[in-house]
């Protein structure tokens, strides 16, 4: 088995592509499934035993394989797990115990690319470039291109390169070749439509081996659509050849893969495939797409996909990480911001947002406290001049956020060429370090701690190549990841109409930090979780200690949802530098006086960094479930810390509201930790502490056992287990009801998580200690059961909230399931 397993990883690495990319799919006549396993489970039993095929791993994730069904309307894998599930009350073991989750999957529309949206009515360019260029810069440009031997007959076009009109609005890379460095020996992949290997102005720098279209299944990602243009436009922007073609790329040497996922339909396991597509060799993956930018839409990338950008961070590269670069968004006009979109708002992910040529923020480019940097796009009249499809194409209007992206990937690959050992986080490091910022008067900048300037609109700033590389040559690796996360703060009040707003805090000691490893702060997370009959009223500021002010959250005209924020991670890089010790606000404000109003339910502070002690840093798990991720890892990376935090803090009372903690309202049970790795004892006691189990029987403890076995106990009780388990199911449906909806993000497939020894053996001595508990907590209560009853309870409420697959998520439970929650239990 485990030579099958490396046997299948070598292969897989050796082939650039994991085993299961060699199946071609076909959903119509097929289902899919992918299903996460337990490490020493064989994949080809499993799918023998589901009547199923195996069709290998998913592309680089570790444990999860594709298997192959003919189709049917209905999920037979979480039926038989389901049946198995029933039947494990009785002791048996199977097989079957060792499916984690399984996500049956179902093509879904592509992700949007960020092309250039129509501007807005009335608008117009603010100046239109007809000035005369300036001669000295013709000069200088002249030298250059004789220098380097520069015959690219649009070059004198691409002004983003050199800027001969508006002087020194350009991203300042002629210095850096000069000086030798074009990209060599740096691969970035173009993941967008397909890519144009025999376009006589990529075919030199084509990376077939990094390559692969995922909707079509074949080796070359070639556009095949009248539209698919966009992957080949942004390609030429990084890797266009120094030759008699068209124009040049950033990183003219550097080498080009494609791909190609936007072009059709697609499933998340594909997506995150793709992702991690030949993650040893392509080093930065350039993604300009992602949810609509409609100012309504706040979508995030399902598990699978999640899961494939953490796994490319932790092992692409040989551990050095995966590079995303993400565009921030086209939405500007809408009120978009990228803080709705759950690819640019990743820490995983550099968000890019644009500048154009006279340095101005164009109409189009999102705002949001995850947007790191910016550089140079459409706007003021002109766009991004580029290779296009074709043998011999050029094109002159590329535009958008979309080709700021791929600008900004060209660039870094300009600094892996020096600095191939840079990790995803230097690399963002390195990028907000050299930034320099633009349109001092309009960007609302702001001083941070470490001695920047932030702007929502143009994050540090803008990415000058020569700055970028000369820090980069010289810069000091970081240490490794660390992260402190709060305990969920509970809120629970009404957000009151207007400027004022609702405030609350939490207090971080030097302490929890200490014990969390975490010297000083990279990026911060908050989660949080609204009711509100409107969404796009409502605004969020975090304030750090050092009273540096993060708009994570912002009003959108156009988002009527009624959904709130359900568990709803926002991003911040304004904290960058900063100690975190403190005390940290949340200002949330419902701006619009109106009869839609809303409630502040609870939040969750998330702040990661770098560790004090390289040697303790450990790897984040593998997020287990939307909306349990964070409930998972939080007690898994900060046990300590949570401790710590069950005693009130000082501050408390020097605010609008006090935060409630764990102990006094656990009606957030914190979820036990699914890995043993450094979970020390003093965690897992204070897990089973705060983690609400109903007995370490399966028996209330205040009813009498009668000295019988438990089967005979089962017989006594059945009546009354059988009222309980009602009243649980009915308490789940009402709860469902009036939520609606379980999950920010409809594509999200439910996941299965059996209790496993590491959790039910840190738990033997948990008891319930609270009764009150929203009725979404009953799912995470039960995931703290220590022992095989509750876990069937804890499953079957799971399997029948989330009776979805990636498209039913919002659906409200029939009674035919409520009616299998209750069979489930005899
Ligand atoms: C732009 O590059 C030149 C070298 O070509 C360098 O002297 C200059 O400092 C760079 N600009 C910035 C802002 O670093
Ligand atoms: C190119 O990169 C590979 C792997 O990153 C490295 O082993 C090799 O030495 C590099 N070659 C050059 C010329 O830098």
């Amino acid at each position: 088995m485990k030579f099958a397993l490396i046997t299948g990883l070598v292969v897989g690495s050796l082939a650039g592509l994991g085993t299961s990319s060699l199946y071609r799919r076909n959903f119509d006549s097929n289902d899919y499934y992918v299903l996460h396993l337990d490490r020493s489970a064989n994949p080809d039993h499993i799918a023998s035993r589901l009547g199923l095929r195996n069709e290998g791993q998913l592309g680089e994730l570790a444990d999860h394989y594709i298997f192959r069904a003919p189709r049917t309307d209905h999920d037979v894998v979480r039926k038989e797990v389901q049946e198995r599930r029933r039947r494990r009350s009785l002791g048996d073991a199977d097989i079957l115990d060792a499916v984690k989750s399984s996500h049956k999957q179902k093509l879904r529309a592509p992700m949007q690319k960020r092309t250039i949206p129509p501007p807005p009515r009335g608008f117009f360019p603010r100046q239109k470039r007809v000035d005369e260029a300036d001669a000295g810069a013709l000069k200088i440009q002249k030298s250059v291109m004789k220098s380097l031997g520069i015959s690219d007959p649009i070059f004198n076009e691409q002004w983003h390169l050199f800027n001969t009109v508006q002087l020194g609005h350009d991203v300042n890379v002629t210095g850096v070749w000069l000086s030798g460095v074009t990209g060599k020996n740096a691969t970035v992949a173009m993941v967008d439509d397909g890519l144009d290997m025999y376009s006589n102005d990529l075919k030199p720098n084509y990376y077939a081996f990094g390559s692969w279209d995922f909707n079509d299944n074949r080796a070359e990602p070639r556009p095949t659509l009248s539209d698919d243009r966009h992957g080949t436009r942004c390609a030429g922007e990084v890797s266009a050849a120094k030759n008699d073609v068209c124009g040049l790329g950033v990183a003219y040497d550097s080498k080009i893969a494609g791909i190609r996922i936007l072009s059709k339909q697609i499933s998340d396991a594909d997506e995150a495939a793709a992702m991690n597509y030949d993650y040893q060799h392509n080093q930065i993956y350039s993604c300009s797409w992602g949810p609509p930018d409609d100012g309504r839409s706040m979508d995030a990338p399902g598990i699978l996909i999640k899961r494939a950008m953490l796994n490319g961070v932790q092992k692409g590269r040989n551990g050095l990480g995966s590079v995303y670069v993400f565009a921030s968004g086209n939405g500007a006009q809408s009120d978009d911001n990228c803080n709705f979109d759950g690819y640019t708002n990743s820490i995983y992910s550099i968000t890019v947002g644009a500048i154009d040529r006279q340095g101005l923020h164009p109409y189009y480019s999102e705002k949001c406290s995850a947007q790191l940097v910016v550089t140079y796009s459409s706007g003021s009249g002109d766009a991004i001049h580029t290779t296009d499809v074709g043998e011999n194409q050029c094109y002159s209007g590329h535009g958008g956020t979309s080709a700021a992206a791929p600008l900004a990937a060209g660039i870094f690959a300009l600094a892996l060429e020096v600095r191939p050992d840079l990790s995803w986080r230097d690399m963002q490091y390195i990028a907000l370090e050299s930034a320099v910022p633009v349109d001092l008067e309009a960007g609302e900048w702001q001083p941070t701690t470490i001695g920047k300037q932030y702007s929502h609109t143009f994050g540090y700033g803008k990415i000058d190549s020569y700055a970028l590389v000369e820090t980069a040559k010289t810069w000091k690796n970081v240490k490794p990841q660390a992260w402190y996360y709060s305990p969920w703060l509970h809120v629970k009040k009404e957000i009151p109409q207007g400027d004022q707003g609702l405030s609350v805090n939490f207090k971080v000691t030097e302490k929890m930090l200490k014990e969390a490893n975490l010297m000083r702060l990279e990026h911060v997370t908050v989660t949080m979780n609204v009711e509100h009959t409107q969404r796009g009223d409502l605004s969020v500021d975090l304030i750090s200690p050092d009273n540096v002010i993060s708009h994570i959250s912002a009003t959108r005209k156009l988002d009527k949802s009624d959904q709130g924020y359900d568990d709803w991670t926002f991003m911040s890089v304004v904290h960058w530098g900063e100690s975190g010790v403190g005390t940290w606000t949340i200002v949330i404000r419902d701006t619009q006086v109106n009869d839609q109003k809303g409630t502040f339910i609870d939040w969750h502070l998330k702040l990661w960094g770098e560790s004090i002690d390289a040697s303790k840093a450990t790897l984040l798990p593998m997020p287990t479930d939307e909306d349990d991720t964070d409930h998972d890892v939080t007690t898994t990376a900060t046990p300590t810390a949570i401790t710590t935090s069950l005693s009130p803090h000082p501050d408390a009372t020097n605010t609008a509201v006090t935060t409630s903690l764990p102990d006094d309202h656990p009606e957030r049970p914190v979820k036990p930790s699914k890995t043993n790795s450094d979970s020390g004892p003093s965690a897992t006691s204070t897990q089973s502490a705060t983690t609400e189990t109903t007995s370490s029987s399966w028996l209330p403890s205040f009813l009498p056992t009668f000295g019988v076995s438990s089967r005979t106990q089962a017989w006594i009780y059945g009546a009354l287990g059988l009222i309980v388990t009602f009243c649980i199911g009915l308490g789940v449906w009402l709860w469902l009801v009036r939520r609606k909806r379980l999950r920010n993000n409809p594509r999200d497939s439910y996941e299965f998580e059996p209790l496993n020894v590491d959790e039910s053996a840190g738990l033997g001595g948990g008891h319930e200690k609270g009764t009150k508990r929203r009725g979404g907590e009953l799912y995470d209560a039960f995931a703290g059961g220590s022992d095989d009853e509750e876990f069937n309870d804890r499953d079957h409420n799971s399997l029948v909230s989330a009776d979805s697959d990636d498209e039913s998520a919002e659906e409200v439970p029939t009674a035919q399931q409520g009616s299998r929650l209750l069979g489930s239990q005899t």
